[in-house]
């Protein structure tokens, strides 16, 4: 079956008894019991395919988990209550057994970056960053640094870089090393990790996937090899997503498909309509020609589909006048997120890269005057309505 039919019907209407629920219910237990203790004793043991203990396994959970395997091709998936504990944990399981360096693409999520420099660097993991656009500079860190694990995303925040993802994995998987991709900008609608090679694919569910603004969560979907040791070391950490936000989820991702394929018409729409308006100094798009990315873009992206991210810098513009700027839009969102159905903006430099020196923003190319529009499903019209009208701001001052 086709990605649009799978996400409205994987994992969903399990059969129970002799009737069938249309939705997977929301199952709140937090132990199960058996009829027979030998049937309890091979839940726990893992011969069973039957919940024992929730942290171990959760009949809503598991229909997630089955859904967004299948979307992204994985063997198994494992659903987080968030996306950096997601991160976090498909990190761990790539680690597991492996040297314990971290070869990092430099243009990654602020917290993804805080992670890495303030968390696992000081635990004795050893992380280096290099800009994985530039392939002879990431074959020589491999070599040199012989890393175990790599890690990247596989469209930017907020410069959205696209990375040559198929190099890399091939990379990866020539030097033994693991690939962890956070695909959350892309969404399995335009990429999926997996099918190039990579050994691990994170997503935030707060974002596309659920869609709504209403859940935090994350998942990580792994290849054959690596699902086991992953779910063993969840058991051991918890870091699992509660059954509501779970059933959440699944309600979001039947209608992803298509909120996607609306957000990302309106992005180009939008990259496009900025593009030509006298305040906007530059746009950051992997739809346009001239993006430095267009030949990773045309290998690794379905066609026609771009991503519903735009960001762009105000000529000109400090701090005080973004300020400005956002306090004048009406309808569009000024909240920390993205993907959501309503289109939001962000600063990044105040948000999503707050916790980065200045020196390290600009050496990113995060530049005092960029602003990040997650695109919503919303008439177009009216949302370059909003934009066009805050933008006066410029002309006024
Ligand atoms: C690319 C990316 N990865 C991971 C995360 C973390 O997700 P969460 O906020 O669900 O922990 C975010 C959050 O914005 C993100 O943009």
């Amino acid at each position: 079956m086709k990605l649009d039919t799978r996400a409205v019907h994987t994992g969903d209407r399990k059969r129970t008894g002799t009737w069938v629920p249309v939705t997977t219910p929301i199952h709140t237990a937090t132990s199960y019991f058996y009829d027979e203790t030998s049937d309890l004793d091979q839940a726990l043991g893992g011969t069973l395919a039957s919940p024992s203990y929730s942290r171990y396994g959760n009949p809503t959970n598991d229909a997630l988990e089955e859904l967004l395997a299948s979307l992204e091709g994985g063997a198994g998936a494992l659903a987080c209550s968030s996306g950096m504990a997601a991160l976090n944990l498909a990190l761990m399981a790539a680690l597991v057994d492996r040297r314990r360096v971290v070869l990092a693409a430099s243009a990654l999520y602020g917290a993804t970056i805080s992670m890495l420099t303030k968390v696992l660097e000081p635990s004795g993991i050893e992380v280096i960053f290099v800009d994985f656009a530039d392939l002879e500079a990431t074959a020589a860190a491999i070599a040199k640094n012989r890393p175990g694990v790599l890690l990247m995303e596989t469209i930017s925040n907020p410069l959205l870089r696209v990375a040559p993802l198929d190099r890399i994995a091939a990379m990866a998987n020539e030097a033994g090393a693991q690939l962890v991709v956070d695909s959350t900008f892309s969404t399995p609608v335009i990429t999926r990790p997996l099918e190039f090679g990579a050994n691990f694919v994170v997503h935030s569910l707060t974002k596309y996937l659920s869609g709504h603004g209403d859940v935090l969560g994350g998942v990580v979907v792994a290849d054959e090899a690596n699902l086991a040791p992953l779910r063993a070391l969840a058991k051991s950490l918890g870091p699992l997503l509660g059954p509501f936000e779970a059933y959440l989820v699944m309600r979001g991702v039947k209608t992803f498909p298509l909120r996607m394929e609306r957000q990302c018409a309106n992005a180009c729409r939008i990259a496009g309509w900025l593009a030509n308006h006298p305040a906007v100094a530059h746009v950051n798009f992997p739809a346009d020609p001239k993006h430095p990315d267009a030949e990773n873009i045309k290998r690794t992206f379905a066609p026609g589909l771009y991503g519903a991210m735009v960001s762009f810098e105000i000529g000109g513009a400090e701090r005080e006048d973004i300020f400005r700027f956002m306090n004048a839009l009406e309808m569009i969102v000024p909240a920390t997120s993205l993907g959501d159905v309503q289109t939001m903006i962000l600063y990044p430099l105040i948000s999503s890269h707050r916790d980065l020196s200045p020196k390290h923003r600009a050496r990113l190319g995060i530049h005092d005057n960029l602003v990040r529009i997650s695109l919503g499903i919303e008439a177009v019209e009216d949302i370059i309505a909003d934009l066009d009208n805050a933008l006066k701001v410029f002309a006024a001052s």
